[in-house]
């Protein structure tokens, strides 16, 4: 399937919403050249509280209507849908490229200066065994707490930033990564780098936060580069964005979130 897709073709991107213009905008900055078609699943949205089974489902059905649009690689861009899909997509699709998401446990562990590494992660990230064998790999000597985000999704969904409700829902997740001394917290889930201000400011000096984007975005530079499926320098770039739920509410987010004024923005029915 898609061994066709040539340079020319659009990356696949994906998130239950959101979450993944925070990997969106790193891999912009990185590939202009690239076309990527987004897809928001919002209408399962927030997969972190659905069964790893249930978002490993609505996981295929999107990398299927990924391919029919001739997408020549896939980027997992949501950690929950990484914990409970790359690997059987991997297998499923062995001739398709697929760049995901894990928890950046190995940056942290590697800079934390105090050994105590926190990670917020939805649930599902936690459940899924790329979490527990990430941790096995590259937390040795280093203690490692996680802390499961609950309802953080779904403020930054409905475009709650910051404020005193987005204030006070972070310093319950942080008090328990506080109390435990960590001086290093993950950003285990795509969307959370969209309350970074706020969740450093609670933090305060001298706890480093971490956002895996940046690097899965020059992952997915080197997968293409690799297959000599890169967009030629000269090609125009630029995103078409699809969302399962309604899309006067994506085209509003994607204003909000990412500054574009007249996004090519649709609804597709998975
Ligand atoms: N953005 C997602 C992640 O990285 C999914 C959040 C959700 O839908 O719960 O995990």
């Amino acid at each position: 399937m898609n061994a066709a897709a040539g340079s020319a073709a659009p990356i696949g991107m994906f998130d239950s919403g959101v979450g993944g213009f925070s990997v969106l905008a790193q891999a912009r900055a990185l590939l202009p050249a690239e076309r990527i078609l987004y897809v928001a699943d919002q209408a399962w949205a927030p997969y972190g509280d659905r069964s790893l089974a249930s978002v490993r489902e609505r996981c295929f059905v999107i990398v299927e209507h990924l391919l029919g649009a001739g997408a020549k690689a896939i980027v997992v861009a949501c950690n929950a849908a990484s914990a409970a899909a790359l690997h059987q997509l991997r297998a499923a699709l062995p001739d398709i490229p697929f760049v995901g998401m894990e928890p950046a446990v190995k940056p942290a562990a590697a800079q934390s200066r105090g050994g105590v590494v926190g990670v917020l992660a939805t649930t599902a990230t936690f459940q899924g065994e790329l979490y527990g064998s990430v941790v096995d790999r590259h937390a040795s000597g280093v203690t490692v707490v996680q802390q499961a985000g609950l309802g953080l999704v779904e403020l930054i969904e409905a475009g709650m930033l910051e404020g005193p409700e987005v204030e006070a829902a972070i310093d319950a997740h942080l008090a328990p990564l506080i109390a435990a001394g960590v001086d290093t917290v993950v950003l285990g889930c795509t969307h959370y780098p969209f309350i970074a201000g706020v969740i450093r400011r609670r933090l305060g000096n001298g706890v480093q936060l971490i956002d895996p984007a940046g690097a899965v975005a020059r992952q997915l530079g080197r997968v293409l580069a690799g297959r000599a499926i890169a967009a030629s320098a000269d090609a125009g770039g630029g995103v078409a964005y699809r969302t399962s739920g309604n899309p006067d509410r994506l085209r509003h987010q994607i204003r909000m979130l990412v500054g574009e004024e007249s996004p090519d923005t649709g609804r597709i029915h998975l």
